[in-house]
């Protein structure tokens, strides 16, 4: 079984999405099989493609996502996932109140894997311009990187 991670932000239509499509390209560029898949805390977008700027900013970068489905997370996914990794510290918070006792999966924040960038956010780009898409697809890019660090060197 390959190991597996989920990311997880609030709506799963903008940054989860983009970290999917992002980490699916470098664990696939370096071999590595990994089960990977995102999901959100909220309801509201379940059964939706993500929003049109997360697909605009992932395909600028080469990584198609418009065929992803959004989906929220379950208290079974602690079961089923060895990482699950939250965009931000609100999303960290939610997940860790919902987190059965003994479960397997770690949880992390997305820019713990960067080194000098701990504890800091993936800026939810929902309510601003196309520009907050492209920063937040930098700042996911540098987190999946240094997460498929994190996942080798266990
Ligand atoms: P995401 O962005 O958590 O990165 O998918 C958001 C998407 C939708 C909403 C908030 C954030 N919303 O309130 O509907």
């Amino acid at each position: 079984m390959p190991l597996s991670v989920l990311f997880v932000c609030l709506g799963n239509i903008c940054r989860s999405p983009m970290a999917e499509g992002a980490m699916k390209t470098v664990a696939q560029d370096c071999g590595m099989p990994l089960d990977i898949e995102s999901a959100g805390t909220g309801a509201w977008h379940v059964g939706n493609p993500p929003d049109e700027r997360a697909t605009a900013a992932a395909l600028a970068n080469g990584v198609d996502i418009s065929r992803q489905c959004a989906q929220q997370v379950d208290r079974m996914d602690f079961a089923r996932f060895d990482y699950i990794v939250a965009m931000d510290r609100s999303v960290l918070e939610d997940l860790q109140t919902m987190r059965p006792d003994g479960s397997k999966a770690r949880l992390s924040l997305l820019l713990d894997h960067v080194s000098g960038r701990g504890g800091e956010d993936i800026a939810d780009p929902y309510y601003g311009g196309t520009e907050g898409f492209a920063v937040a697809w930098a700042d996911i890019s540098a987190g999946v990187t240094g997460l498929l660090e994190t996942i080798e060197g266990r």
